[in-house]
């Protein structure tokens, strides 16, 4: 008996949060707990489409070859070393971000690298071949292997891939483009699934690499995105304070390379160049050593990068002194700050805390700890940590200083940079094999041997500028 399901058209409710999937309509969802977040989703004609011929498909792990030199190069070496060494053919990326980060900036950039080497096919579905002709002026970009598409309906975008055979192609962006057989518009839950189904089944066929635009909001609520996630092999996120020059591209997801790497661009008045060392942008190393100012080094992917935490300890006049942490996690400042407290008998609790991270990075690992002790500490003390100095270690409750991975990468880039003096926590030194020639390396088991950072560095600070006349 044939299976009439199969071809039947489905109705689903589909969570555009977090992409729960429910045959009923519902006003909360039961996994994420978002109100109003359940769209109708069509899912009977994608069903058809893949009928059953499996067996015939079915291949031998060791012949199926995958060879590297098949990737696809930028020769924009910040951005394949982010992609995992270069692109896969057949692959499907997405690239999301808040409207008018970059995006359009950045792939415009990318598929002029890759018309060097043969025809790329770049989709609007939101801007039109003039405002797209005007940002590649800006951009200085003009290849005659740039092939320019500006379209929103699914079928012709498809049949163009086709056409052109590209080597690569871009759609900028899904939320835009729209399949005429769903009844529902442009940037729906169901027309972002259905669209991005045609093109990552178009991928594979063809073997072309497709790159998706995907906008999100402030807080990340547009449905797209979030849904696409689970559809695209490669994940990239765009940030970055509008307001400055810097642009973080992090991969999230690679199904073909490490994830959690991260690539600088620097947006100028020709598009985005990448900064290679991208420590040289979130600290001054010029610049004079000024009290509640710390160093520290996180690992972004595989690739350590400085970055400096300031505070402001002040005292305070209210009963709840406030504690204002921006780039780091609130509860981690209130925690330290505690530990200090009572550790060290610090007295923070008539003294407000406001620590931020320079540069307007996001930084969340526990080896910036030692660094936000050693900034409040610091700014409490009104005495400079020592110039040239990185601070690294997690704080534990009872305030022992506890190892942190990845240490010998950490003090390697820190030596190359430059710096002249590193604490780590003293459980981390027997992970050091390296003989460090410029770096001194200092040891610290227990917060209270924190006071080592500021026994070298003289006298008191007094800045001068800070009396108003
Ligand atoms: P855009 O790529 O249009 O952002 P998105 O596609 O993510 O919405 O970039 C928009 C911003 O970038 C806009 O504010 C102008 C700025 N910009 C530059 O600063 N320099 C440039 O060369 C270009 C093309 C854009
Ligand atoms: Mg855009």
């Amino acid at each position: 008996m044939v299976n009439k399901r199969s071809s039947k058209i489905k109705t689903v409710y589909i969570c555009s949060k977090c992409g729960y999937q429910s045959s009923k309509w519902l006003g909360k969802c039961p996994n994420c707990e978002a109100w109003n977040s359940f769209t109708e989703e069509i899912t009977g004609p994608l069903e058809k489409k893949k009928k059953d011929q499996g067996s015939n498909k079915i291949k031998t792990l060791s012949g199926i070859n995958i060879r590297d030199n098949q990737r696809l190069l930028s020769n924009i070496h910040e951005f394949d070393r982010l992609c995992g060494g270069g692109i896969i053919p057949g692959s499907v990326l997405l690239i999301s971000g808040e409207p008018g980060i970059g995006k359009s900036t950045l792939l415009l950039q990318i598929a002029n690298a890759y018309a060097a080497k043969g025809k790329v096919l770049y989709v609007s579905a939101e801007e039109s071949e003039e405002q797209i002709k005007s940002r590649a002026d800006r951009l200085k970009i003009n290849s005659d292997n740039l092939f320019i598409l500006s379209e929103n309906n699914i079928s012709i975008i498809d049949s163009s891939i086709v056409k052109l055979k590209p080597i690569a192609a871009i759609i900028d962006s899904i939320q835009t483009v729209h399949d005429p057989d769903l009844d529902n518009s442009s940037g729906n839950a169901s027309q972002i699934r259905m669209c991005t189904d045609i093109l990552s089944q178009r991928a594979k066929s063809e073997k072309v690499p497709v790159f998706i635009v995907g906008h999100i909001t402030k807080d990340g609520s547009i449905a797209g995105p979030k849904i696409l996630e689970h559809m695209v092999d490669v994940v990239l996120y765009m940030e970055g304070d509008r307001n400055l020059d810097f642009r973080i591209l992090k991969s999230n997801k690679n199904r073909f390379g490490s994830t959690f790497e991260i690539a600088v661009f620097e947006m100028g008045q020709h598009g985005l160049t990448p900064v290679n060392d991208p420590s040289s942008f979130f600290i001054d190393r010029e610049k004079e050593q000024l009290p509640g100012s710390a160093t520290v080094t996180i690992m972004e992917g595989t690739r350590p990068i400085m970055v400096e935490i300031q505070s402001l300890v002040a005292p305070s006049t209210m009963a709840y002194p406030r504690r204002i942490a921006e780039g780091i996690d609130y509860n981690k400042v209130v925690l330290i700050s505690a530990i200090l407290e009572k550790i060290l008998g610090v007295k923070l609790n008539a003294q407000e805390i406001y620590l931020k991270v320079a540069g307007g990075l996001k930084i969340n690992e526990p080896s910036i700890d030692l660094g936000i002790a050693g900034s409040i500490l610091s700014s409490y003390k009104n005495k400079p940590v020592e110039k040239g100095t990185i601070l690294i270690g997690e704080i534990g409750l009872t305030g022992e200083i506890r190892a942190v991975p990845y240490i010998q990468q950490r003090l390697k880039e820190i030596e190359k940079l430059g710096f002249k003096k590193a604490f780590i926590p003293e459980a981390s030194m027997k992970k050091i094999s390296h003989k460090f020639s410029s770096l001194e390396i200092r040891s610290m088991k227990f917060i209270n041997e924190i006071e080592n950072l500021f026994s070298n560095s003289g006298k008191a600070y007094k800045n001068e500028k800070q009396t108003i006349s």
